[in-house]
């Protein structure tokens, strides 16, 4: 019998919540800056290390918009989208629905096609040299206005068949999701799925306005749902996918331990749950490491690591063909080991 950590490794899943300017080490951040010739307000790798203890979202987000500005060229987001892919492919992952966040970078004088343009050729590298499939998803800032959506969206047309989906990320409190009603009900329009951030610190009141307001096929946190009974039958009924992140969890607070966090409460009450990473680079831990550490804490059985890594692949945007030779590769895993 193999450990749960070979066994995990080893394990075929998909990551379905990863913002790839969060997958940016501080190593890589020092050579952009060198190559782009930007100061940091770091002396070193390690003192940027050090920045990394948060007490909350917002405390995060402060630094990673920081960080992201070293980020130029289309070659930049090329070289960080294949950092990610190489780290995550050592994981056992097969697929990846990635985000990124195009407003961090116009606002900063960048046109609209670096960032994307970088990425899409990431993931076609990423593809072809180590058979990791991916779908890129938009996401709109919610601290940001609805005209400012609208407006990433239109910049956003002519790249409509490269993307998978529209989300929603960014300070959760005091940005509901039906701020972004009608940006939503375009992207619908324009044939994209939607997903959205919600009860990662919001209410469950956000979690309902993004089923019912927006629409959402995936639900991106959800940890507040289980304060409403309702809501979890609506989840549960409707077997709606949660991308849940114990590790961020942990770093911004959501949970103050490990054993404390509610994955294994939303399983045994039948939720659809996957384990991601978010923000790797910030929060100690790849796609393995968060299956790995969670597992532990919360005595994840063999039945329970299969059910999450089936989850990660249904519910993906891969088509029902693509995804069922997954599905095979884990049972045949799971027999094998
Ligand atoms: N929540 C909201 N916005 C984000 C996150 C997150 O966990 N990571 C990157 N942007
Ligand atoms: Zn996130």
């Amino acid at each position: 019998m193999t450990t749960d950590a070979q066994f995990i490794r080893g394990l075929p899943k998909a990551e379905l919540h990863l913002h790839i300017e969060g997958s940016l080490e501080p190593e890589l951040m020092f050579e952009l800056a060198r190559r782009n010739r930007i100061t940091l307000p770091f002396a070193s790798v390690e003192a940027v290390r050090a920045a990394y203890a948060f007490s909350n979202l917002q405390d995060f987000l402060d630094i990673y918009y920081q960080g992201a500005g070293v980020l130029m060229t289309e070659q930049d987001f090329h070289d960080l989208a294949v950092a990610y892919f190489r780290r995550v492919a050592a994981d056992g992952c097969r697929h990846v629905e990635l985000f990124f966040d195009p407003q961090t970078h116009t606002d900063r004088g960048l046109p609209f096609s670096v960032a994307i343009d970088g990425l899409l050729s990431g993931m076609a590298e990423a593809k072809d040299s180590l058979g990791v499939t991916s779908k890129l998803i938009l996401c709109f800032l919610r601290h940001l206005d609805e005209d400012a959506a609208f407006a990433t969206l239109k910049a956003a047309d002519p790249y409509l068949s490269q993307l998978a989906a529209v989300g929603l990320d960014s300070s959760e409190l005091g940005h509901p999701p039906s701020k972004f009603a009608r940006v939503y009900q375009a992207a619908r329009a324009r044939g994209l799925k939607l997903v959205a951030h919600a009860g990662e610190e919001g209410p469950p009141e956000y979690v309902w306005e993004a089923l019912d307001v927006l629409g959402v096929d995936r639900i991106d946190h959800g940890n507040r749902a289980l304060e409403d009974p309702d809501l979890v039958t609506r989840l549960a009924g409707s077997a709606m996918t949660l991308t849940v992140c114990p590790l961020s969890n942990l770093k911004l607070c959501v949970v103050n331990d490990l054993k404390a966090h509610p994955l294994k409460r939303m399983l045994d009450l039948g939720l659809k749950a996957t384990i991601n990473s978010d923000d790797p680079a910030y929060f100690g831990g790849y796609l393995a490491e968060n299956w790995i550490q969670t597992a532990a804490a919360l005595n994840l059985g063999r039945e329970d690591l299969v059910t999450l890594a089936r989850n990660s692949f249904t519910g993906s945007f891969l088509t029902p063909a693509e995804i069922a030779p997954h599905l095979a590769a884990i049972d045949a895993y799971a027999v094998a080991n």
